[in-house]
């Protein structure tokens, strides 16, 4: 439909609907729903599925990432703009025709913009959930990228062993108990498996950390967005498996780069680096001869 004017019968009506249903943005959501529909009939179900709280992103079909049109199928989790951070610091640390793996990839949103940006020159995506996995098909696939479906490195070729130059993974991090505390779209209209991280949020990040040496390639790196509040024991984790690992923050690099953008302010992002080359032996230990 045309009617994008933010004039109109048509649109006050839906500008209505879409308040009372508590939509605090209703004449931005209003217009989007107008022009993503294709018949009237088409924007009438779709101003019922987002008063009824479906996320806009499900009900339109896509969600918008690091320019790119993602395809989000509902029951799919909606990548957030927050970790277009994470995707900009893998683009900065990739070297030209890196092996990008993107764990728990969800809809595949950050390998799609990594391809997009010519970063990677092969690209591998898992996700344990099957809506996952067939969405991340839909949005990489396209790009040549791979996709599988399993737990963690379980499904990837066994031939990727030492050889990944950039790991990303935007694994579930928010603590089991306070999953319940979420607004309802995420709660109710994400899977679980998506959001809970574990009694302290970082159960999935610990897994991840664990095998990423045995995956990465000398002077490749892991990197996972956290909580500014997790980031200490993510640090922890990374170091406890030989990972070199630092922490980025959105907030200090808008700073440094003057930007005002407060839309990714919150966004903490840990990067660990697998040694480029063995560390070298610490002195000999003392071994008592056989008597
Ligand atoms: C927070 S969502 C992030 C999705 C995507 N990376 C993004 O940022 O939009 C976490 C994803 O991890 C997946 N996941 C959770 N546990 C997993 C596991 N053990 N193995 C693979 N994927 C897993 C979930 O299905 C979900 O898609």
């Amino acid at each position: 439909m045309t009617e994008t004017s933010g004039s109109g019968a048509g649109f006050s009506a839906v500008v209505e609907k879409l308040r009372a249903a508590g939509c605090v943005f209703a004449e931005d959501e209003a217009r989007l729903l107008i022009s993503a529909a294709a018949t009237p009939a088409d924007l009438a179900a779709m101003v019922q599925r987002r008063a009824a709280g479906l996320p806009l992103e499900h009900v339109v079909g896509w969600a918008e990432f690091c320019g790119l049109r993602i395809v989000v199928e509902p029951g799919v989790f909606v990548p957030r703009r927050r970790t277009e951070f994470l995707v900009r610091q893998a683009a900065a640390l990739a070297r030209p025709r890196s092996v990008v793996v993107d764990l728990c990839c969800g809809s595949g949103a950050l390998g799609a913009a990594l391809a997009a940006a010519r970063v990677p020159a092969e690209l591998y995506a898992v996700d344990i959930d099957p809506v996952a996995v067939r969405c991340a098909h839909r949005n990489v696939a396209t790009a040549g990228g791979r996709v599988y479906q399993g737990d963690l490195y379980e499904p990837l070729p066994a031939a990727l062993r030492g050889r990944v130059d950039v790991l990303i993974a935007n694994v579930p991090y928010v603590p089991t108990d306070e999953v319940g505390l979420l607004p309802p779209e995420a709660r109710v209209h994400e899977p679980r498996v998506a959001l809970d991280g574990g009694a302290d949020g970082l159960d999935v990040l610990r897994r991840v950390a664990a095998a990423a040496p045995r995956w990465l390639a000398p002077g490749g790196h892991l990197l996972v967005e956290t909580s500014e509040r997790q980031a200490p024991r993510a640090v922890e984790a990374f170091a406890g498996s030989g990972l070199t690992p630092r922490v980025a923050t959105s907030a200090s690099a808008s700073a440094s780069a003057g930007s005002d953008d407060d839309d990714e302010s919150d966004t903490t992002v840990v990067i660990g680096t697998r040694p480029a080359s063995p560390q070298p032996a610490g002195p000999r230990e003392f071994q008592p001869s056989p008597t």
